[in-house]
């Protein structure tokens, strides 16, 4: 099968405003989730290749791109967003065949796509300095700068959303991008080059090398010509990359998941939290860093809301991207044995209801059907380890203090919800539980653009999105005069 959408090579590196096959002339294959089936080639970026490609943005700082005025850097990046929209269809469909998430998922992420560019277009002229008063004498004032050439190591699971929000934000303050898409799921970001390339992006700009997290990946995050890594993916990966970059002492924003839970408090809505509590647990099939894989709920309303929740659970659709049902395939074979094990460990819980996959899915693709476990104690493993799969586990609560205790009993802190018509509760809750975003009474908040994002401990550090994310991808430089 091939996929008619596509527009431009996939077996190719995107360096210095042209696409290169990789130095060594190696691919990997690209394996469609739904059915299992190799579609396709893409490229193995190498060593060599992410030299080029930082070779090619430090040239790009002081060429064409380093000039631009912040003004012409908003305006390429908000054509670019117009022609994202113009693309909208193709971008969907891609993206649902490459990564398995449900057509409709897909298409909400392109247009996340857009949303950050014409933000990070907007933003771009807006960015300003301060002045300081100071002694007599002097006038003190501040510049925000580019760090310079930038690295940006994605996964598969939102590549559109993440390309958006961290190299989005880095070309606004005008730095030059390297970017490293995950071997499972490149289409998109090789579609973002293919539009920036007629947006009109100057060469060396944006560079994009696909390859396998060991090669590319770890050869971007070690070079030395490099000024600043974000990355997004697993823990131990994070771990990695930051010692990396130590090495280079560069700054690095890492975003690393979790394990986030919503507090249903014995007074909430729960006609208004219930479709909330399921689908932020199994949107894109729960391979969400901020998946709410935690479900705290007080006991006097524990036995009512399973019911509800079971019965949502087992009205879920699992089938192929394109029949656009609630859940798609996992993004892989290992991805979903990962999954599975997990399952395995949880074989002495209450499995309250799991969804049904559906007749017209193919058996060589990765399907899991959606699970709700209860009565899960809050050191279980299944309670503690982002899964990344669609399985939420519901743990019971007796009050407030107790469900805090649960809420920060990992070692993740990414995002949390609290679910309560107490204003009071409200406040406390959301000062007490440790996260990088709470949300009250709603759960993600549709996700905006505007809402700086990120992590505490095992989630990570640094901000995406929002102004936030500006400040993360640029240096401050202090301007001190003597003037008597
Ligand atoms: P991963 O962390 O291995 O991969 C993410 C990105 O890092 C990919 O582009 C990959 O090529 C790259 N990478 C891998 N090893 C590298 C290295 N040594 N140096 C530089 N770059 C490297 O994540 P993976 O294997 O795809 O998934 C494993 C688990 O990680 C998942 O089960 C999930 O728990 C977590 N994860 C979390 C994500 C999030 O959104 N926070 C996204 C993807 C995975
Ligand atoms: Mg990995």
């Amino acid at each position: 099968m091939t996929l008619a959408a596509l527009w431009y090579p996939t077996d190719k590196c995107f360096i210095d405003g042209r696409w290169q096959p990789p130095a060594n002339g190696k691919t990997l294959p690209l394996e469609n989730p739904s059915t299992g089936q190799v579609i396709g080639q893409i490229a193995r970026g190498s060593k060599d290749d992410i030299d080029a490609a930082v070779a090619a943005a430090t040239a790009a700082r002081t060429g064409d791109w380093g000039h631009l005025p912040a003004f012409e850097r908003g305006r390429l990046l908000g054509h670019m967003g117009r022609l994202v929209l113009s693309h909208v269809d193709q971008l969907a469909e891609i993206e649902a065949t490459d990564v398995g998430k449900p057509l409709k998922q897909a298409r909400a992420d392109v247009l996340a796509l857009a949303r950050y560019l014409e933000f990070y277009g907007g933003a771009a002229d807006k960015i300003m300095g301060e002045t300081i008063p100071y002694l007599n004498g002097y006038t003190v004032y501040t510049l925000r700068e580019p760090h310079g050439v930038t690295g940006h190591i994605i996964p598969w699971n939102y590549p559109m959303q993440i390309i958006g929000r961290s190299v989005g934000a880095a070309l606004a303050m005008g730095n030059a991008c390297v970017l490293k898409p995950a071997e499972e799921a490149c289409l998109t970001a090789l579609a973002f080059a293919a539009i920036a390339d007629e947006a009109g992006f100057p060469r060396g700009a944006i560079n994009v090398v696909p390859g396998l997290g060991t090669e590319a990946g770890a050869a971007l995050s070690e070079h030395s010509g490099v000024q600043h890594i974000s990355f997004t993916g697993s823990v131990p990966v994070g771990g990695l990359i930051q010692t990396a970059a130590a090495r280079n002492v560069v700054p690095v924003t890492l975003e690393l998941g979790g394990k986030s839970p919503q507090l249903v408090f014995e007074d909430a809505d729960l006609d208004a939290a219930l479709p909330y509590l399921v689908n932020a647990g199994i949107q894109n099939a729960g391979q969400t860093c901020s998946a709410s894989s935690r479900l705290l709920v007080h006991r006097s309303i524990h036995d009512q809301l399973l019911d509800r929740l079971a019965a949502r659970y087992r009205a879920l659709r699992v089938g192929p991207a394109m029949s656009d049902l609630d859940l798609g395939p996992l993004i892989s074979a290992n991805q979903k044995s990962i999954v599975a094990g997990y399952l395995a460990k949880g074989r002495d819980l209450e499995c309250a209801a799991k969804g049904e996959i559906s007749q017209s899915a193919p058996t060589g693709g990765h399907y899991i059907a959606p699970t709700l476990l209860a009565g899960v104690a809050p050191d279980h493993t299944l309670a503690r380890d982002e899964i990344f799969g669609p399985v939420q586990v519901v743990i019971p609560f007796d009050d407030e203090e107790q469900a805090i205790a649960i809420a920060n009993g990992t070692d993740f802190g990414l995002v949390a919800s609290i679910w309560t018509n107490s204003g009071a509760r409200q406040m406390r809750a959301a000062k007490a539980i440790r996260a990088g975003q709470i949300f009250i009474n709603n759960y993600g908040a549709g996700g905006g653009v505007e809402l700086p994002f990120g992590g505490i401990g095992k989630s990570g550090h640094g901000r995406e999105k929002g102004f936030e994310a500006l400040y993360g991808f640029s240096t401050l430089k202090t301007i001190a005069a003597l003037h008597n």
